[in-house]
């Protein structure tokens, strides 16, 4: 099973297992980071699932829909690292991953 570490608004850093086939979202609401939101579901309409992903996975990752861009568009937050993690699947590539819960907006 995949390991990621979540890095929460305060800085402390956690590893994880990351189950394959779940979203980035929902591995991170299971293993207990209620700071990370996710009001919509994983439906792709509310932004609070936002985080930010260590730029050396970005080509392991699906790219950002236009939907999902033009939510993070909405974020004051967003940087080039930007995901909203409902719309991130673990795969065996993300073995290793760093992701940080984004401030909130
Ligand atoms: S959980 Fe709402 S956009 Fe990701």
């Amino acid at each position: 099973m995949p390991s990621i570490t979540v890095i929460n608004r305060s800085g402390e850093a956690t590893r994880v297992d990351a189950q394959e086939g779940l979203s980035l979202m929902e591995v991170i609401r299971d293993n207990g980071f209620d700071e990370l939101l996710a009001l919509c579901g994983g439906c792709c309409s509310c932004a609070t699932c936002h985080v930010f992903v260590d730029p050396a996975y970005a080509d392991r990752v699906e790219p950002i829909s236009e939907d999902e861009g033009d939510l993070l568009e909405s974020s004051d937050h967003r940087t080039a690292q930007s995901r909203l993690s409902c719309q991130v699947t673990v795969t065996p590539a993300l073995d290793g991953l760093t992701v940080t819960i984004a401030p909130e907006d």
